[in-house]
């Protein structure tokens, strides 16, 4: 008999403990209805982890992380860590769990459910069937490099410093998970940097269309200006099939995308790295929306992008797509049903805390499954 796949999981702060809570009662549900085991164990990292062992993620936990077939990531941050020095804030958590895991490939998907189109703050008609993946670099950039820091000057004024930088395999191997994933879907990919005034910008799309021409002449790639891009996904979002850009670019635009789809609360993500000799994918999956300290523990956090980035989770680290498909599916579901946490509340729909989405998620599970 297989092992189980080990699951590691890190709730975090603020709303991740309590979104993550509901992806436990998926995993027992998969237990129990689909022999699907998983051995989980659990972690902290972020505030938490500093409030028990200060540091933002202890090398332990790290261990753990490399260790495990696949990491479920909650949210980080909160005010209680806002004075905290630059390396023990709660994101150096993620960022080092990122670093240290090699993934630098971050998908995340922005896509918009049927039921959703008029939860979106631009018209329903620009959004309805929505379905982009934007591919962001994960582990590179100016959220790493050298050199940075702030500097006390001679004249007693002060000088930040970070640092752009790529390199060719860098840009290469996170340009191919997008061109692959295109050939998947719509077979479209727009590569997206500030090639007019960033000399990493440059050597970035150079590299992009290199890949492209060599590797996959039969994939559409397209080139953008990421403050262009930052318009254009407001202007007209569907245009959009898979776009590739830098760390720091990527950020901004997946939030803006996020929010295309209704709210922060409904978008997962996958972070994933090389496959080893025999394959494997080492893999690490979060919501795109952050610790939201304001409603934690108050039972109102949308846990949909907690579920959908579990999701993720059996599609991209065991691919276990028709499990993955049975929760978006019972997502769907329980969003055509009308039910609707806070944050994507309409009127006229029920709203609900986080533990009855649950709740309904799992009835839309056994329906599914019957
Ligand atoms: C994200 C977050 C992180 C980032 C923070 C929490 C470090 O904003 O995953 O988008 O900037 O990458
Ligand atoms: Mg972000």
């Amino acid at each position: 008999m297989a092992a189980n796949k080990k699951l590691l999981v890190l709730p975090g702060d603020g709303i991740g403990p309590e979104a993550t809570r509901q992806v436990m009662r998926v995993v027992d549900w998969f237990d129990k209805h689909r022999a699907l085991r998983f051995d989980v164990s659990d972690g902290l990292v972020g505030g938490a982890a500093y409030d028990a062992h200060r540091v933002p993620l202890t090398d332990e936990t790290l261990a753990d992380a490399l260790s495990a077939d696949a990491v479920l990531f909650g949210a980080v941050g909160g005010p209680d860590w806002d004075d905290l020095p630059f390396e023990l804030r709660p994101e150096r958590g993620l960022l080092r769990l990122r670093k240290e895991m090699q993934l630098y490939a971050n998908l995340r998907p922005a896509m918009v459910f049927p039921a959703m189109a008029e939860a979106s703050s631009l018209k329903p008609d620009l959004v309805r069937g929505l379905d982009i993946m934007i591919v962001r670099e994960l582990t590179g950039g100016i959220y790493f490099g050298e050199p940075r820091g702030i500097e006390e000057l001679p004249d007693g004024t002060r000088r930040g410093v970070n640092t752009q930088v790529y390199t060719t395999p860098e840009i290469q191997r996170v340009a191919r998970v997008a061109f692959e994933l295109a050939k998947k879907r719509d077979n479209r990919v727009c590569s997206v940097e500030k090639s007019n005034v960033m000399e990493s910008g440059q050597l970035w799309r150079e590299e992009v269309q290199a890949l492209r021409d060599a590797e996959y002449p039969e994939v559409e790639l397209s080139h953008m200006y990421a403050d262009n891009c930052a318009m254009q996904l407001v202007r007209q979002p569907k245009q959009f099939d898979v776009i590739v850009t830098d760390n720091l670019f990527g950020d901004l635009l997946s939030d803006a995308a996020a929010m295309l789809t209704g709210s922060l609360g409904m978008l997962p993500s996958a972070s994933i790295g090389d496959p080893d000799e025999s394959g494997f994918r080492r893999g690490l999956y979060e919501p795109v929306h952050g610790s939201a300290p304001d409603i934690a523990g108050q039972d109102q956090a949308n846990p949909m992008a907690m579920l959908l980035s579990f999701a993720m989770l059996l599609r991209y680290s065991f691919d276990l797509g028709e499990e993955a498909a049975l929760i978006e599916q019972a997502a769907e579901n329980v969003l055509a049903s009308g039910m609707r946490t806070a944050d994507i509340m309409q009127p006229g729909l029920a709203k609900v805390s986080t533990t009855v989405m649950g709740d309904s998620l799992l009835r839309e599970l056994d329906k599914l499954a019957t």
